[in-house]
Formats: structure tokens, C-alpha cells, sequence
């Protein structure tokens, strides 16, 4: 069991990784705005009292030099822990000043979060009052019905978020033609399907196709928030299939609940805005001075903090904030 007090730990890491990627705001280097997440969590990981091994993170060993799947993280004591990270979700929208970009994780006791390879998946989410009205093979018009009904609402209340792509043409038209409203957006869609289940007037669901990574990190907020999300894997290549199968999903047509994205109650998801955001507001920087917005949550008991941070910078002299 992980002790409660490892999630004020956890919100640490993103706050770090949010003041870091939050200076490169605007500045169309979203490599640069990555980089300085990764460096930034990646150090303060190391400070925490956890044997963690990543296993969703910026890539496989070979193609990142840091938070790569299989690295081990903190002081290598017990708990032994799952770790997901995304130190800057949404690396457009840093680099072109957008909202909703966000630095993620979430922690569960190992073999808890599901190895989601870096694939697209597949997703549909929702609050909690909507939670158990879903399911992602019925057709659209059903599932906002389902979600209307679920809310109390008309079907031309809803909102519904969904990544602007090629690919969702027909989605979009589905929606348009139930009558219920749109929120397109560019990248990032961790923060749209967390805001589902936390912002006051957010959207009601998210549907689309999007990464699978950030499809788990995403189910680690909802467990904790009671909201619901269903998945599947969408490999586009044969070699994208067997990588499903050597991280242990055999079938991946397979529809991924709550319980095979997130298997434990005892999940921590941490959030620090970069940008503003749904439910989160952006970093702000007042010279020595930064402020940070956070939410921290644990499903066993289903609090959710927001923690409002001032960092000094004059004595964090480890903070190298460009
Ligand atoms: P970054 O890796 O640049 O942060 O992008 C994240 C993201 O926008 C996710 O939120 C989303 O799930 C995925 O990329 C969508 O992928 P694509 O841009 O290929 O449609």
C-alpha cells in the first residue's frame, strides 16, 4: 500500500516539471519545452521514498535518454510502484500558448497500470453521473442519449470534446447530427476527459481517438474521480500488434475497462497546469516568485486536493528556470 503522504511527494514532481516547460510558453519549441519537463521531473523523482519503475513514460530506452519505459525511479525502497508519467502534456500547446497543457502522473503498486504502448487508442470518457451509461461499440447518438439522460440534460446541452483529425470526420458528423455542441481541440486530450469528472460547466465527454499513454493516465483521474472511460488499442501495423502482444494485451480489439487500465484502488494521479486550463490554471512567473496550480487525488479515498503553490526561487538554487 502507498502511504498518503507520497502525494504531496507526487505534486513536487509536476510542479517542477510545470515551472520548467511553463517559461517556453509561446515560444514554438515544443522540443525545448519537453526537454526542460523531463529534466526538471525526472530530478525530483529521485528525491522520493518509492522503488518505481516506469511503465508509461517519454518512450522505450533506446529513444529517450530519461523517463523511459523500464527506468527505475526515487530512493529504490518500498513501495514498489507503477509510475506514468507525462511531463508535459500537450507539447503544442506550450509551444504555441494554448490551454490545457498540463504535466501528469500516476502511481500505483506495480502490475497496476496498464503497459499501454505508445499507440493510439480508442476512448470514451465521462463524470461520474454519467458513469456506467457508456459503452464505446454503441453507436454515438446512443452514448450521448445515454450521457444526456445521465445529466439531465438535452442532447443539444452536451458538450463534446474531440481531437480535431482527419480521422474523426465521420465522429464529428455523428455528433453534429445527434445535435449535441463541439469542443474541437488541437492536442491534449488528458486534461478534456480529466475536466469531464472535475470542472464545474466542462464538457460532458470525450470521444475520439487519441494516444494510449495518456488514455491511462487519464482512467488513473477518473478512478480516483468515479468517472468512467472505456478503451481499445488501435494499432496501425503489424509490428504496432505484436508490440501489444509482448507488453502482455493478447487481444487487442479487446474493449479496456476501468479495472484493465487502472487494476488498483490505490492510485495516486497528480496535475500542475502549464498553460491555463479547464480546471487548472497556468504557471505564473513573478521573478523570484512562481506560482503553481496542482490537483492531487487518490482513488482509495477520493480526495481530491488543489494545492495553489509559491515557490521561491532564491532558495531552490536546483531550479535552473530559464
Ligand atoms: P504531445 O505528445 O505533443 O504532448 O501530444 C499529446 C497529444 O495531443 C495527446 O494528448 C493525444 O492523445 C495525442 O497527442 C494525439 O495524437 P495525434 O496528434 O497524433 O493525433
Amino acid at each position: 500500500m502507498m502511504e498518503r503522504e507520497l502525494a504531496l511527494e507526487f505534486v513536487r514532481v509536476t510542479e517542477a516539471a510545470a515551472m520548467a516547460a511553463g517559461r517556453w510558453m509561446g515560444r514554438g519549441d515544443k522540443e525545448a519545452a519537453d526537454k526542460a519537463a523531463v529534466d526538471a521531473m525526472r530530478a525530483v523523482f529521485d528525491t522520493i521514498s518509492i522503488d518505481g519503475t516506469v511503465v508509461i513514460g517519454e518512450g522505450e530506452m533506446d529513444e529517450a535518454p530519461m523517463l523511459y519505459i523500464g527506468e527505475r525511479l526515487g530512493l529504490k525502497v518500498p513501495p514498489e510502484v507503477d509510475v506514468a508519467v507525462d511531463p508535459l502534456e500537450g507539447t503544442n500547446l506550450v509551444a504555441k500558448g494554448l490551454p490545457n497543457s498540463i504535466s501528469v502522473v500516476a502511481i500505483a503498486p506495480r502490475g497496476c497500470l496498464l503497459h499501454a504502448p505508445d499507440m493510439y487508442m480508442d476512448k470514451i470518457a465521462v463524470g461520474p453521473r454519467a458513469a456506467g451509461r457508456i459503452n464505446l461499440d454503441a453507436p454515438v447518438k446512443d452514448n450521448l442519449a445515454a450521457i444526456a439522460d445521465a445529466l439531465n440534460k438535452d442532447i443539444r446541452d452536451l458538450v463534446v470534446v474531440i481531437l480535431e483529425r482527419d480521422r474523426h470526420k465521420e465522429l464529428i458528423r455523428q455528433v453534429k447530427e445527434a445535435g449535441a455542441r463541439l469542443k474541437l481541440i488541437s492536442d491534449g486530450d488528458v486534461a478534456p476527459a480529466v475536466a469531464t469528472a472535475i470542472a464545474q460547466g466542462g464538457p460532458d465527454v470525450l470521444m475520439g481517438i487519441g494516444g494510449a499513454p495518456e488514455g491511462v493516465l487519464a482512467a488513473a483521474a477518473l478512478k480516483c474521480l468515479g468517472g468512467e472511460m472505456q478503451a481499445r488499442l488501435a494499432p496501425e501495423t503489424e509490428e504496432e500488434v505484436e508490440r501489444c502482444r509482448k507488453m502482455g494485451i493478447e487481444d487487442c480489439n479487446k474493449i479496456l475497462t476501468m479495472d484493465d487500465l487502472v487494476k488498483s484502488d490505490d492510485v495516486i494521479f497528480a496535475a500542475t497546469g502549464i498553460t491555463d486550463g479547464d480546471f487548472l490554471k497556468g504557471v505564473r512567473y513573478y521573478g523570484q516568485q512562481v506560482h503553481t496550480y496542482s490537483v492531487v487525488m487518490r482513488a482509495k479515498t477520493g480526495t481530491v486536493r488543489f494545492i495553489e503553490a509559491i515557490h521561491n526561487l532564491s532558495k531552490k538554487p536546483h531550479y535552473t528556470l530559464r
